[in-house]
């Protein structure tokens, strides 16, 4: 869910370099188990919207693999979603589950760069845009681009999150406790350089776009013990994630005691362990165009 730096050359531990076809690959793992072990959460969300009338036109910013774009068709029967990405691999997996889902004649994928001249997408009742616009260039024009795409009266929802799950307890692992708290703590120095708009407050951003804000959710996930083998590979293709970005921050010790987690043949591999949780927070926003 994050962006991700090549691994620098003096990395510790035997990852490969990955290159940005192997990247969006290892995003769209981490897409599709968020959207399977949160799907409850994705759905809470869609029925909180304050919505006026059941959206005809939807158009989803940032789809990914599809999260957002399938929760919606599936709380809006009558509704069609415009589905836009700059991924090509993303929209293609996203086609290939709302056809195995039966929903494939609903969708519309776009292939696009929201940062740059934006396609010709109708005039939606409802836009939706999770954990996308902190990945934009200028997120304050991208609202009021949304502004003024939206119909009038029409709902903006944002949702953010606050990063990575947690997946360890924090007394975890036992030579290493508070091993992945020191990685977040690395993944935020990285992201305050190269994102600055993740983990912004969207309320005023909304607001100074035009937008009415009706509604403000925080969603607290905090999953298991016990959980399921999604779990498991949401957590490995997660951590080795957050990895790729704060590999060369981490101790000598840090690294290895990480990459014994990630190396799914070792007896303290990830996906060994019983005591695993998914501790996260969506931040939602809703905003009416008046
Ligand atoms: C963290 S993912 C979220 C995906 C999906 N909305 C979800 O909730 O699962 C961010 C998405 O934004 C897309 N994205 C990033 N920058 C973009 C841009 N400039 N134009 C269009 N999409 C972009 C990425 O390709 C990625 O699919």
């Amino acid at each position: 869910m994050t962006h991700t730096s090549p691994h620098a050359a003096h990395d510790h531990g035997a990852h490969p370099v990955h290159g940005p076809e192997h990247d969006a690959d290892g995003q769209a793992e981490i897409l599709d188990l968020d959207a399977e072990v949160l799907a409850e959460h994705i759905a809470s969300i869609t029925a909180w919207l304050p919505v006026r009338a059941d959206p005809r036109h939807i158009v989803d910013l940032g789809c990914g693999t599809g999260a957002g774009t399938l929760a919606l068709l599936k709380r809006f029967p009558g509704a069609e979603v415009t589905a836009v990405d700059t991924s090509a691999g993303h929209l293609e997996r996203l086609q290939h589950k709302a056809e195995a889902a039966g929903l494939a004649d609903r969708v519309r994928t776009v292939q696009a760069d929201l940062d740059g001249a934006w396609p010709e997408l109708g005039t939606p009742e409802l836009v939706w845009a999770s954990a996308s616009l902190h990945h934009l260039a200028d997120p304050d024009r991208t609202l009021h681009q949304v502004h003024d795409t939206l119909a009038p009266d029409g709902l903006f929802a944002v949702v953010e999150l606050a990063g990575f799950p947690r997946f360890l307890p924090e007394d975890a692992p036992a030579d290493r406790p508070g091993l992945e708290e020191r990685c977040h703590a690395a993944l935020d120095r990285h992201h305050a350089e190269h994102m600055p708009h993740r983990g912004a407050d969207w309320g005023p951003k909304l607001t100074a776009a035009g937008f009415t804000v009706e509604g403000e959710r925080l969603i607290t996930v905090n999953l298991g013990p016990p959980h399921t083998e999604a779990v498991g590979r949401y957590a490995l293709s997660s951590l080795t994630r957050l990895r790729g970005s704060v590999a060369r921050a981490l101790t000598a010790e840090d690294l290895t005691a990480l990459d014994r987690l990630l190396d799914t043949g070792s007896p303290h591999s990830i996906l060994r362990r019983d005591d695993l949780t998914v501790r996260t927070e969506r931040s939602v926003w809703a905003a009416r165009r008046t």
